[in-house]
């Protein structure tokens, strides 16, 4: 595992919990900046999706280990998104299915899965900067980030806000259920033995309960030109 390089190329590490606004947030601080996004979900996600294909139980820590070190994924930006291929195959809308967050969620609390995706990570830390997404962006994957960010809101909104965001693609979902899901995902990824969700000491707490995305992301622009004055937006 290499450390990250002692903060030469900026990072903005956002943590949060699922259905926060991590992602939109993300996507737009990213090309504001005209940085680099890393949606560290969606590698979990692509793990999860790459078990259920090949019938990899999800409870077999050693299979499940081997297939996040040999994931064939790719990242390919686009104008509106940055699509993953898994196996040369476009899956970006594939991976945002309950079942492949579920399937990321028991992956996610594996902890030779979170090895080995590390590195791959870290890969993504290139100039002029990075914009990092996830659970542990702060507190493992970029420890030394000068800008951490804990983006969180309350349950019911972020129930609301996940199913808003399915519906719009056209997945049917329930309300009722995704809360629970998301009560049970929380609640998995706090409590688990390696990189929990947690509030880093140094991480600034944004609550978007009751903001707008414009708000948000001039509040994280505002922050970012702050600690990395080098920063153009
Ligand atoms: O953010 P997203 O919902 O796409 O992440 C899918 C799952 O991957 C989460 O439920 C979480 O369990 C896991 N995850 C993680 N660490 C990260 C990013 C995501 O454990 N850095």
């Amino acid at each position: 595992m290499t450390e990250p390089d002692g903060g030469a190329v900026p990072v903005i590490a956002i943590d949060g919990p699922g259905g926060a606004g991590k992602g939109t947030i993300c996507r737009r601080v990213a090309a504001r900046l005209g940085w680099i996004l890393l949606d560290s979900g969606a590698l979990y996600r692509l793990v999860g999706l790459d078990a259920l294909r090949k019938g990899v139980d999800l409870g077999d820590e050693q299979g499940l280990a081997a297939l996040a070190r040999s994931l064939d994924a790719v990242f390919v930006p686009g104008p509106d998104e940055v699509h993953a291929q898994l196996g040369g195959v476009d899956v970006t809308e594939v991976i945002r299915a309950e079942p492949v967050g579920r399937a990321a969620s028991r992956v996610a609390a594996i902890p030779a899965v979170r090895v080995a995706l590390i590195d791959r990570q870290r890969a993504f830390r290139r100039l002029p900067g990075l914009v990092a997404d996830g659970r542990d962006m702060g507190s493992v994957v970029f420890t030394d980030s000068a800008l951490k960010i804990y983006l969180t809101a309350s349950a019911e909104e972020r129930a609301r806000r996940r199913y808003k965001q399915l519906k719009d693609k056209g997945i049917d979902v329930s309300l009722s259920a995704l809360s629970r899901d998301m009560v049970d995902r929380d609640r998995r990824d706090a409590e688990r033995s390696v990189a929990p969700l947690k509030v880093c000491d140094d991480a600034r707490v944004l609550d978007t309960t009751a903001m707008t995305i414009d708000t948000v992301v001039a509040t994280v622009l505002e922050w970012s030109r702050e600690v990395f004055p080098q920063a153009g937006a």
